[in-house]
């Protein structure tokens, strides 16, 4: 089949060396079937992998970047898998997503984003999560955190400064702060996973209905 798009295909390296082990963390929390939601899918590799490797599962890519969007859809569209929906203009920090309906997610997804915006879209993220998950759903997030009583990696210090300089409003998180937003908007931090490249996978539950 001829390429249509090949130059709106972006390429992020990370994502060669970090999507087998957030995998390995992801695929034993998502359900036969499961329906996934990705926020700030970037250059749509990350759904592409997944959804080859999980041909059960039903991914929804979604960005507020239009070229990130064209890059998904280029990407989709060369590997013709039928489990990857066209993505969605999602902006974390709007106050209601595009989505048919609330409460039919088992599982968000959101990469490497939590830093590299403004706190507000983790913020949005939170609210935007809860609002889309099933019950007893998850939310899992991945990227360098700063730790309470865990001393700094140089590597991450060094990033935190780069990206406060690109942006004053971007930094790496308190995971602590992190862990509070998320359960103020009803998610609850339900594991640490440490990552390669000092990297963590965050996993925070919604309650099941009936359970506080
Ligand atoms: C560093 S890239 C990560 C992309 C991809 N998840 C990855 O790991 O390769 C950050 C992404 O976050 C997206 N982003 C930033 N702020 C956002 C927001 N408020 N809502 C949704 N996406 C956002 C950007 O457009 C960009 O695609």
């Amino acid at each position: 089949m001829a390429d249509l798009a090949p130059t709106a295909r972006l390429s992020a390296p990370s994502v060669a060396r970090n999507r087998e082990p957030i995998l390995a963390v992801l695929s034993p929390l998502l359900p036969r079937a499961a329906r996934v939601l990705e926020v700030a899918s970037g250059s749509g590799e990350h759904a592409l992998f997944f959804a080859r490797q999980r041909p059960d599962i039903f991914w929804q890519p979604t960005d507020a970047a239009p070229d990130a969007r064209a890059s998904i859809a280029a990407w989709a569209a060369a590997e013709g898998l039928s489990n990857v929906a066209p993505p969605l203009a999602l902006d974390a920090v709007a106050p209601s997503w595009p989505l048919d309906a609330p409460e039919t997610m088992d599982a968000v997804v959101c990469i490497n984003m939590i830093h590299i915006s403004p706190w507000a879209a983790t913020e949005g993220l939170m609210r935007g999560a809860a609002a889309a998950l099933k019950p007893g759903g998850v939310l899992l997030t991945y990227g360098p955190y700063l730790r309470a009583g865990v001393a700094t990696a140089p590597s991450n210090a060094a990033f935190d400064a780069d990206l406060r300089r690109r942006d004053p409003r971007w930094g790496l998180r308190q995971l602590e702060d992190v862990e509070a937003c998320a359960a103020a908007a009803g998610l609850m931090l339900a594991r640490v996973t440490d990552m390669p490249a000092n990297n963590l996978c965050l996993v925070f539950r919604k309650a099941t209905k009936g359970r506080s």
